[in-house]
């Protein structure tokens, strides 16, 4: 079984979690990290903007997630070289993007329970690494699958579960729904972890008082924030500026100045965020010339 750092993961956002981002929420107490998904049959053809997603920093344990309907793609993915380096292999059955959906993958799986199974079970049974699922309550909003399916990912040989609060009709809107999650981590013996809108000490304190959730996964509200690991877990609190820096440096360990210039300049409209100029100073770093630029234009922000 898997040594959780902590029982507070990052949950993947893809066009957020690269290893950069990971290695800083690791060290600031993440039990887990999770790649941006990445497609089985992308690796199967041996896509090279899959190489860019395979990229670790030396953030610990961290798992690759993968998306697919296929369940002979998917199982050939779980033993693809490239991905031996990882502790956990996630598969995605919960993403709502339309051009995922459409080709069955993501959340369409939620809706073929019995396909569902045999892909968590064939990459099981070849997989060297524990295979792990992230999945939401129900596709339809009216439905809620989750128990179901939470028993059927246990019984395929799921080493642990995330669930999401939104059933993919929610997509991102209205808050998440954790009733469900609740009564599912009843029903499995499994680690579960709770996902949807956690953002403060008091939405984890919410959830472990009230259920015997394993623990949680905090995607958005790490951005800008991942010291909310760190906060959680009861840690000194680490001034922004010092994560930005901290932000900037794993980048320039690990990607080229294009891809800084388009990502970064992303998350630091995330750590600037409520501050008093927020706006303007979000328009400054999207019209920055260089990163530098953009970089100082947020910390100043944040004097
Ligand atoms: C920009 C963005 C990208 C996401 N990418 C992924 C992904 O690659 N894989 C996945 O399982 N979930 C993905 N999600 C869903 C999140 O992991 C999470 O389930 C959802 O945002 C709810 O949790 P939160 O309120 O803590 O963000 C993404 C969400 C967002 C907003």
């Amino acid at each position: 079984m898997l040594n959780f750092k902590s029982n507070v993961i990052l949950a993947p956002l893809a066009g957020f979690t690269d290893c950069a981002f990971r290695r800083l929420c690791s060290d600031l107490g993440a039990g887990l990290t999770v790649t941006e998904m990445v497609s089985a049959k992308g690796l199967h053809y041996n896509n090279e903007n899959t190489e860019t997603l395979l990229k670790t920093a030396g953030e610990s344990p961290c798992s690759v997630q993968l998306f697919g309907n296929d369940p002979d793609i998917m199982a050939e993915a779980t033993t693809n070289e490239k991905l031996q380096k990882f502790d956990v292999i996630d598969i995605n059955m919960g993403c709502p993007v339309p051009k995922i959906v459409k080709n069955g993958e993501g959340s369409a799986l939620l809706n073929d329970i019995k396909l569902a199974e045999k892909i968590i079970s064939k990459c099981v049974s070849v997989s060297k690494k524990p295979i792990s699922v992230k999945f939401r309550i129900g596709f339809n909003q009216n439905q809620d699958i989750c128990v179901d399916f939470a028993r059927m990912c246990e019984n395929a040989g799921a080493s642990f579960i995330t669930i999401h609060g939104r059933t993919k009709e929610d997509y991102y809107s209205g808050n998440a729904r954790f009733d469900s999650i609740f009564k599912s981590a009843e029903q499995v013996k499994i680690p579960v972890f709770a996902n949807g809108d956690i953002k403060t000490i008091d939405d984890y304190n919410y959830i472990m008082n009230n259920s015997n959730v394993y623990g949680v996964a905090v995607g958005r509200g790490a951005l800008g924030n991942p010291s909310i690991f760190s906060q959680i877990l009861g840690a000194p609190i680490i001034p922004k500026d010092k994560l930005i820096l901290k932000h900037y440096e794993y980048l320039k360990e690990n990607f080229n100045e294009h891809y800084i210039f388009t990502n970064f300049r992303k998350h630091l409209v995330y750590y600037i965020d409520g501050t008093k100029n927020a706006r303007s100073t979000r328009n400054a770093i999207f019209t920055a010339q260089t990163i530098e630029q953009a970089i100082d234009f947020a910390l100043n922000a944040l004097k």
